[in-house]
């Protein structure tokens, strides 16, 4: 499943709730944490138990994001929100997450309640977020915790606050450094994620109003080949659609490397062969994959002629 744009909506909010459905992003994560204040937690999960159950939602993926363990809610907002609403619900997210046992023990819990309320084994996934200097640390063994885990997230401004950072803006452009002050992080990351076959997300960008700035920022972890990023209001939704699908003459251009390679191979039985003024060979089919079935996904069809 595409999760080029992974929309966020605060659990707490009916009004939200109820418009997220019409907003049209690859995924939509119901907030039990951040966004969420905690005199409103436990009315929460019953909000979003219902907009899973009684809104039409298409087949984009759905997600909650329940509190981190160092929370009293967690076993709560999993009990609960599983329970009433597991078989509609794709994953759960895990927030704040520090070592693989953070990551087993949802696994554990997943389990119990997939087998109280007839899910099949394994029905929900789970996201993990990386938003702390000991997350960072442990991100390799924590991709590598479950066969549940289908996302790995970077959190940009609960990593600043961690790592204490002099910003009071988590996740949006630091002109006073050098370069892109956060490479070690996206590369580190997608790393793990990559190496144990995980989707990797960037995570918000907080000045929802500045779209030009949006769109300058995505490019550093669509460059790098991340699958997607959060976006905290439907504006962001559209850019992202865009920003992470290839373009039209990507996808044309993957899909003759792909023609050209097959007739190397299997016509002329030669591993590599050149196409316009560069060389191909079985790398360059990996690559072009890549780029047709993210087309495929965003809905591209091959130019005529
Ligand atoms: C997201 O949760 C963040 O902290 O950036
Ligand atoms: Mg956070």
């Amino acid at each position: 499943m595409p999760r080029r744009s992974c929309l966020s909506v605060p659990g707490s909010s009916e009004r939200f709730l109820e418009k997220a459905p019409a907003v049209p992003a690859d995924m939509t994560f119901f907030d039990l944490e951040d966004s969420v204040a905690p005199a409103e937690k436990v009315a929460a999960r019953e909000k979003v138990v219902r907009a899973i159950r009684g809104l039409v939602w298409d087949d984009r993926v759905l997600c909650v994001r329940v509190n981190g363990w160092d929370t009293r809610w967690t076993y709560g907002d999993v009990i609960e929100v599983v329970s009433a609403a597991g078989e509609r619900l794709d994953e759960v997210m895990l927030p704040k997450v520090e070592s693989p046992a953070e990551v087993v023990a949802l696994d554990l819990l997943l389990t119990q309640v997939e087998l109280n309320c007839d899910l099949p084994a394994g029905h929900v996934g789970v996201e993990a977020q990386i938003e702390t200097a000991r997350g960072l640390i442990n991100v390799e063994e924590i991709c590598a915790a479950s066969p549940r885990l289908e996302a790995v997230i970077f959190g940009p401004a609960d990593f600043a606050a961690s790592t204490q950072m002099p910003v009071l803006t988590g996740g949006v452009q630091v002109p006073e450094y050098p370069g892109d002050h956060a490479h070690y992080v996206f590369a580190k990351i997608l790393m793990a994620g990559r190496a144990n076959g995980l989707q990797v997300i960037d995570g918000p960008y907080l000045k929802i109003r500045e779209l030009d700035a949006f769109r300058d920022f995505c490019q550093r972890t669509r460059v790098l080949g991340y699958d997607g990023k959060w976006a905290l209001h439907p504006d962001q939704v559209a850019v992202l659609n865009e920003m992470f699908s290839p373009t039209q003459e990507q996808f044309d251009r993957a899909c003759a490397i792909l023609d050209a390679y097959k007739d190397a191979t299997e016509g002329e039985h030669k591993g590599a062969v050149m196409f316009g003024d560069e060389m191909i060979d079985e790398a360059s089919r990996k690559m072009a994959l890549k780029f047709v079935s993210r087309g495929e996904r965003a809905g591209l069809k091959r130019s005529e002629g």
